[in-house]
């Protein structure tokens, strides 16, 4: 296989995972590789962890804004809406607006939030311990981020269906389970800010001490979110907290599964290798397969010249199996330390939620591989089309059942 012979932007080439092989491939021999696209200008594809890095950390540089961050281009009109979220804005805009909301999300805000985490997941494998088999995915992968988003949000527990039907239709745009065209993506995404506006004018007028509550009636410096702001903020925390935390969660459990050797090392040490292990579920099977930015003015990577205007779009798996910065890169291992993955990203737009997202997987591993520590897959996995969540649908999986 050589550069070029891939490409990148057919799903079909992501039907049994991650096309991995070839972004090793293009890491070694074109790791600024430019790739053509059928229905697009191109663009450049990023496979070294230092270029990752360097493009996120110079936002001036490589604009979240001016293309949003998703590979494909998008229409101006669909764009001015994309570019009122966090995730696609740049300095300064992305500065003020993300310390208004990071608030909600200090390692204080987390560590106060770690009893009720602790109970929602005791609670999640209490209600499949007991029989034996399940499917991993809706029954304990699914649960708890969507709980965690609710709860954040002060979403009622009748409610959580209709935020996780949202979420899926707005991140599975790929596939056909989920959604059926663009414009049922477009309407999931309406319903959810109509939504979260209903939630913030009951916020507004009964303030409590709910996340929701502090950001919409809360202020930094004297600057409060607008209502516009927090419907746009609570779309994107729908989506980025959801689909991310389940897919790792799913991929971690069958990564454990297929190497019995490091699950029985995690299992006999649990307190001292939860939290790397959680590192290297995120960096072995990135949940996020690639962000893209937009160049805004001339510039070089590794000496090749990007010119204003061209897309960049960064591939997370191959910069965390960069054989330059990780030891046997290929290898999953749970006592991995350091581990200097890129999977929650880095510089300006470095993951909001990434400290809630490790402690819910910690909680959640804590709980099945005390309770269900022989828990197996039971048959194939069953992958969610497209090549920008590397999500899993289905994943049964068997355990001896909790007397
Ligand atoms: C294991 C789970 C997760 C992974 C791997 C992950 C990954 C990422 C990545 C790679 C980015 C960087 C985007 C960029 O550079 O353009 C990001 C941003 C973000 N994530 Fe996460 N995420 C996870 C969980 C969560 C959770 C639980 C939340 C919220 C509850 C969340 C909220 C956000 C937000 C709001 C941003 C945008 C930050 C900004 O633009 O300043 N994520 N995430």
């Amino acid at each position: 296989m050589k550069p070029g012979d891939l490409d990148l932007c057919d799903i079909a080439n992501y039907n049994d995972g991650v096309p991995l092989e070839y972004l090793d491939m293009l890491r070694r021999e074109d790791p600024v590789h430019w790739h053509p696209e059928t229905d697009g200008k191109g663009f450049w594809a990023i496979t070294k962890h230092a270029d990752l890095v360097h493009i996120s950390k110079h936002p001036k540089l490589f604009s979240s804004w001016l293309g949003g961050t998703n590979l494909p281009d998008r229409p101006e009109e669909d764009l001015a809406g994309m570019r009122a979220m966090l995730l696609n804005m740049d300095p300064p805009q992305h500065v003020k607006y993300r310390r208004l909301v990071q608030r909600g999300f200090t390692p204080r805000m987390v560590k106060e939030l770690e009893p009720r985490i602790r109970q929602e997941a005791r609670g999640v494998v209490d209600r499949v311990a007991t029989k034996g088999e399940c499917d991993f995915v809706q029954d304990l992968a699914s649960e708890l981020p969507l709980i965690l988003i609710c709860e954040l949000m002060g979403v009622p527990v009748e409610d959580r269906h209709k935020i996780f039907d949202w979420s899926n239709k707005l991140i599975g745009f790929d596939d056909p389970e989920f959604q059926h065209s663009a414009s049922d993506g477009k309407a999931a995404a309406m319903e959810l800010w109509m939504y979260a506006n209903a939630i913030a004018q009951q916020k507004k007028a009964n303030p409590d001490d709910t996340l929701i509550s502090k950001l919409i009636n809360g202020s930094v410096d004297g600057e409060q979110l607008t209502e516009m702001e927090f419907n746009n903020f609570a779309v994107l925390l729908s989506v980025a907290g959801n689909e991310t935390t389940r897919t790792v969660t799913t991929h971690g459990m069958r990564l454990l599964c297929e190497h019995p050797d490091q699950r029985d090392k995690l299992v006999q040490n649990l307190d001292r290798l939860l939290p790397t292990a959680v590192e290297e579920f995120v960096r072995y099977n990135p949940p996020v397969i690639h962000f893209r930015r937009t160049a805004t003015e001339d510039t070089e990577i590794r000496g090749q010249r990007i010119s204003a205007g061209d897309k960049v779009v960064m591939f997370y798996p191959a910069a965390n199996r960069d054989e330059e910065v990780f030891e046997n890169p290929t290898q999953f291992d749970v006592a991995r330390d350091p581990n200097p993955h890129v999977g929650f990203g880095i510089g300006e737009h470095y993951c909001l939620g990434a400290n809630l997202a490790r402690m819910t997987l910690e909680c959640i591993f804590r709980e099945i591989l005390t309770r269900i520590p022989d828990i197996q897959l039971a048959g194939p996995v069953k992958r969610l089309r497209g090549n920008f969540v590397d999500g899993i649908k289905e994943m049964r999986v068997s355990f001896t059942p909790e007397t």
